[in-house]
């Protein structure tokens, strides 16, 4: 087996292909086709979401589908009709026609009779024990999504590989990532639709890189399964995506607040001093990370004596100065016999770690220098890992950041020029009733990290905690957060965070961030406040750098730059019960956080390539700087008016316009009719109750709905929440601002509201949650 699984020669033998169909059946969910050897099998699970299976042979794996929240089963029934016609078949929903011509290519129509994701010719085929899909791609159809991905945001004539890997060093023409999200959304005016390839075998889209105009669809999995959904927009894809693979919790508010990080803030001393310096000089910080030196020896779920003796006193006096701590985990367990190190006893003991097929226990190297993994696709180990955290939150400890987990190691000791390996990929993995190997499961293994970790916390933790994860899969929204891994202090990286984070959104992972200030390398104060500037739209605020790099913190640049930082993450702050609302709204609908403009303006080619204007939430557009020596830039505004969110000057849409932005500015703007809450600066999240809630009226047409809890509990899910729904338009020439009555169970502590209509004015008044409207 060669050591790149995804380079894999496979010129070798020419693909089969799907013969006609001989018959066809149907029962109350599905249509059945037999082709030849093959079968084909539509699900109907939803009018917008269609399932495809095909096997070469007929027989269907009994596949696990680790990332599918939502079973075939799970779905209600939904009534379609199904003619036939000789061998040919149409399918209809409310939303779709299906076509499937006798022989066996498969076409979708929309009302209109747009088609969409058509087969080509050959549509279907396999070799080697891989299988393929080929379909059309539409002249005017561009491609978002794919989970992380560097360059720009459309991947129309690339090549996009879905295998998880430590991409160190990455850069635009990265291909493989630490995440591997086989899911993407074509966009062409008026229509959306969005494909996920239910594979965790190493798969790989080809967007009409080999042959213009066709997009294949290849994995390393005996068998074809995949998922159409239909939008028409964007919105309405990610709703139904995030159905069937599984919709983020919210997490807990302080982590939306600004977090620091460095590899490492090496002892207690250095974190304590750390965090006097944030209160110190007032720049807001909720969460400190501690990287792998905090343990002994690189041993997960220890604290070193020397750098850490008194780590329960330090975590207490966090606490006390409102700091969180997250600490590091790697799924590197140091192999360590007879040496009273419980995890690798206990692991070793019940048999935890993955093996290779022929019963040796598997190794490779790590931080800790020789480590054994667990086994996360089993059940029993992801519980046996996830309680090890009670270790951590019992001393105080409220998230966990899983790194390395694609899985990363070494075939040589660390440090040595050793080669990455994987395990093997005949390793067998998983539960008895449910054991398969790792060509299945590689893509699963930070996933499957993550969950256990967040299972883990839930249990030990009784309130919401932070879980960041470097690997995963699609679904990994339901477990984590997740950071691009190792970027670089370069002007090109802090450029391409934007389209990298906004195809994360675009592939159901909206708690998304990069490392502010660049990982690898040293940040110039320029990129540095930039940086920050950019940051303070990342639905993750966090600042990280790399080991042997100079200093990452707001102050180390020195005062322009310390101002700028902390004016910054200052409006972040204010910001956050708007953005703590678009949390909600991602929890609830699966819309990203951070959105590029065509997930608004579908039908505006100009937004077609716009990768570096962003959406924060429905109603902020930003236009930040990328370059140095830059201070001004074109900017697009879409159709409508705009406000400009420094000097609330009005522009008409449609239009580019020239912003002027010294370093000091980041070109910030917002949507007529928008409505943006803001609380008062705090050093960190609930430091004290809001009790002055500002509310932004933007002159326009316009609807909101504020979501509030108590950030904390998991009561919001049993209804402790409440929604607030303000209504803005204009009437005799007025603006009127109409203020739903607060909905659901929760109460906000006692309050002013202040609603300022933008160079209008502003009504100040108690909040009492009751119904009213205003007029200006
Ligand atoms: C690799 C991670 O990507 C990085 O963020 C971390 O600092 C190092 N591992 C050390 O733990």
């Amino acid at each position: 087996m060669p050591q790149y699984f995804g380079k894999l020669p496979t010129t070798a033998q020419p693909w089969s292909t799907i013969e006609p169909v001989e018959s066809v059946q149907k029962d109350e969910r599905s249509v059945q086709f037999k082709c030849g050897e093959a079968h084909l099998i539509l699900s109907i699970l939803a009018p917008n979401l269609i399932r495809v299976k095909m096997s070469p042979n007929g027989d269907f794996l009994p596949r696990r589908s680790w990332a599918v929240a939502k079973d075939d089963s799970e779905w209600p029934v939904v009534s379609f009709q199904h003619n036939q016609s000789g061998n040919n078949t149409e399918i209809e929903t409310e939303q779709l026609k299906i076509s499937v011509t006798k022989d066996s290519q498969i076409s979708f129509f929309d009302k209109q009779g747009n088609a969409f994701a058509c087969d080509a010719n050959p549509s279907a085929g396999w070799r080697m024990g891989m299988t393929a899909s080929w379909k059309k791609i539409a002249a005017d159809e561009h491609f978002y999504g794919f989970g992380e991905r560097t360059g720009f945001l459309d991947k129309l004539s690339q090549v996009k590989t879905n295998w998880t890997t430590d991409a160190l060093d990455f850069g635009s023409l990265t291909d493989e990532m630490y995440q591997a999200i086989p899911f993407f959304i074509a966009l062409r005016p008026g229509l959306a639709y969005g494909v996920f390839f239910n594979t965790t075998f190493w798969s790989c889209f080809d967007i009409g890189a080999e042959e213009p105009a066709i997009l294949k669809m290849e994995t390393r999995a005996p068998e074809l399964d995949y998922y159409i959904i239909y939008g028409p927009e964007p919105s309405q894809i990610l709703q139904t995506y995030c159905e069937l693979t599984g919709k983020m919790p919210l997490p807990p508010k302080w982590a939306l607040g600004y977090h620091q990080c460095r590899w490492s803030y090496e002892s207690e001393i250095v974190v304590q001093n750390l965090t006097k310096e944030f209160r110190q000089r007032q720049i807001p910080c909720d969460v400190i990370h501690l990287d792998i030196d905090y343990m002994r020896g690189y041993r997960v779920f220890t604290w070193s004596p020397k750098r850490f003796p008194n780590y329960q006193n330090l975590l207490s006096n966090l606490a006390e100065n409102g700091f969180k701590a997250v600490t590091i985990i790697d799924p590197g367990v140091k192999y360590e016999p007879e040496a009273d190190y419980a995890v690798f006893d206990e692991g070793l003991q019940n048999d935890y770690f993955v093996r290779k097929a022929d019963g040796q226990l598997f190794h490779g190297y790590v931080w800790p220098d020789k480590a054994v993994f667990p086994d996360f696709m089993r059940s029993d180990v992801r519980k046996w890992w996830g309680d090890w955290h009670k270790t951590l939150t019992d001393v105080g400890v409220s998230g966990i950041w899983c790194d390395m987990n694609e899985p990363a190691l070494d075939d040589r000791p660390f440090g040595d020029p050793g080669n990455k390996i994987w395990f093997p990929f005949d390793a067998p993995q998983g539960d008895d009733n449910d054991r398969t190997n790792h060509a299945e499961t590689h893509n699963l293994y930070g996933l499957m990290m993550a969950k256990s970790t967040s299972e883990g916390l839930e249990k030990h933790r009784h309130e919401r905690s932070f879980v960041l994860t470097r690997s995963g899969y699609a679904g990994v929204q339901k477990w984590s957060s997740v950071w691009m891994g190792d970027n670089h202090s370069l002007w090109d990286h802090l450029e391409m965070s934007l389209p990298m984070l906004c195809n994360m959104g675009l592939s159901g992972v909206a708690f998304v961030g990069c490392d502010i200030g660049g990982f690898a390398g040293n940040a110039t104060a320029e990129l540095f406040a930039r940086w920050m500037q950019v940051g303070m739209l990342y639905p993750l605020m966090r600042a990280h750098s790399a080991f042997s790099t100079a200093r990452h913190e707001p102050w180390v640049f020195g005062e322009e730059v310390e101002k700028i930082c902390r004016e910054y993450i200052q409006l972040r702050y204010q910001l956050l019960p708007y953005i703590y609302t678009a949390f909600w709204e991602a929890a609830t609908t699966g819309a990203p956080i951070l959105r590029p403009l065509l997930y608004h303006y579908p039908n505006d080619l100009q937004t077609y390539h716009l990768y570096d204007q962003v959406f924060l939430g429905s109603a902020i557009m930003a236009a930040p700087i990328y370059r140095p020596g830059v201070e001004y830039r074109s900017v697009y505004l879409p159709e409508g008016v705009w406000f400009d969110w420094w000097t609330g000057e009005r522009y008409q849409g449609s239009q580019h316009i020239l912003a002027h932005a010294p370093l000091e500015k980041m070109p910030l703007y917002v949507r007529a009719g928008a409505v943006i809450p803001m609380m008062p600066v705090m050093q960190y999240v609930d430091q004290r109750p809001v009790d002055e809630l500002t509310v932004k009226i933007y002159p326009g047409e316009g609807e909101f709905t504020f979501y509030e809890d108590d950030g904390k509990s998991f009561e919001y899910k049993t209804g402790n929440f409440a929604t607030t729904t303000y209504k803005v338009f204009s009437e005799n020439e007025k603006i009127l601002v109409e203020i739903g009555a607060k909905q659901g169970n929760y109460t906000p502590p006692a309050r002013q509201l202040i609603v300022q209509v933008i160079g209008v004015g502003e009504e100040r008044f108690t909040d009492d949650g009751n119904a009213r409207t205003l007029t200006f």
